[in-house]
């Protein structure tokens, strides 16, 4: 697995995989990873790519002031490892002064899907994910590009970024990897411990039981959602941030009737921001 640390070294493999006439797939992730990152470098091979690049970089314009960029869980020996066991080709690793040297101007804003949500919680997350990952696909050059829909909003705001700015790629959705109680797999688990890790089952919780309603035929949205909020409302160690049924592709509002509902939730829970969805009728 080689190792590239700047856009230069970056572009370069790209260069020499793509004049080799490799499909190249690009799984980009923040580090500290777990299964569910696991799943999207296999999905990467699954869909052809005969050279799979990962990112690691933990990127300080989708932080707001006072979030947790400095203390966001960091472990890169742990990470190659587990990138090398997964088949991984390259692995690039850019340093915050090699993504954003000085003088660095240039933003990408998609407006309005980056909008409410996350976007309305975390001011300006969206304009830093867009930005990074438009340098990113920029220096992979990737056919296949995967993200996991833990990430729902910024994965509709990707499609949405691929799609008006002609980067071609095609973005894939992989589906939520959970632990066995049901909690979300994600990198920002490590800041639960104790009765914070078993309060944070209620995101999970309210949209399984959201699940089990519409499977008993219930199609108000409002009925739907109001399932996802009571269980984190009723569990006293999380606060809810938002409870929201959106259309599954553009996420805009739905109320009344929905034959398909996209149903997304966040809390804080203790020390951690989580969030977490689900899909029904599609
Ligand atoms: O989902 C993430 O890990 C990050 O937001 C991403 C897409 C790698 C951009 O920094």
């Amino acid at each position: 697995m080689e190792r590239l640390r700047t856009p230069g070294a970056m572009r370069a493999w790209a260069d020499a995989r793509r004049a080799e006439g490799a499909r190249i797939g690009l799984v980009p992730t923040m580090g500290y990873l777990h299964e569910g990152h696991v799943s999207l470098v296999r999905i990467a091979k699954a869909r052809g790519c005969g050279a799979v690049a990962a990112t690691i970089f933990v990127n300080p314009t989708q932080f707001g002031p006072g979030e947790d960029f400095e203390k966001y869980p960091r472990d890169e020996a742990r990470d190659l490892a587990m990138l090398d066991a997964a088949g991984v080709d390259a692995v690039y690793l850019p340093g915050v002064r090699d993504m954003y040297p000085e003088g660095h101007q240039t933003f990408v804003d998609v407006t309005g899907v980056s909008q409410g949500l996350c976007g309305a919680a975390r001011p300006g997350h969206f304009r830093g994910v867009a930005t990074v990952v438009a340098k990113l696909f920029l220096a992979a050059k990737p056919h296949v590009a995967v993200f996991g829909e833990k990430d729902y909003q910024q994965l509709a705001v990707i499609r949405a970024m691929n799609r008006d700015l002609d980067f071609g790629i095609e973005i894939v959705g992989a589906s939520i990897v959970r632990e066995e109680d049901g909690l979300a797999m994600s990198s920002r688990n490590a800041y639960l411990a104790g009765d914070h890790r078993v309060a944070a089952r209620c995101l999970s919780r309210g949209l399984f039981r959201a699940k089990e309603l519409f499977g008993k035929g219930e199609r108000d949205a409002a009925a739907l959602v109001a399932e996802a909020r009571a269980a984190i409302e009723g569990e006293p160690r999380a606060k809810l941030e938002y409870a929201e049924g959106r259309d599954p592709v553009t996420l805009s509002p739905r109320s009344g009737r929905v034959d398909a509902v996209t149903i997304l939730v966040s809390a804080k829970v203790g020390p951690a921001r989580l969030i977490d969805n689900i899909t029904l009728g599609n």
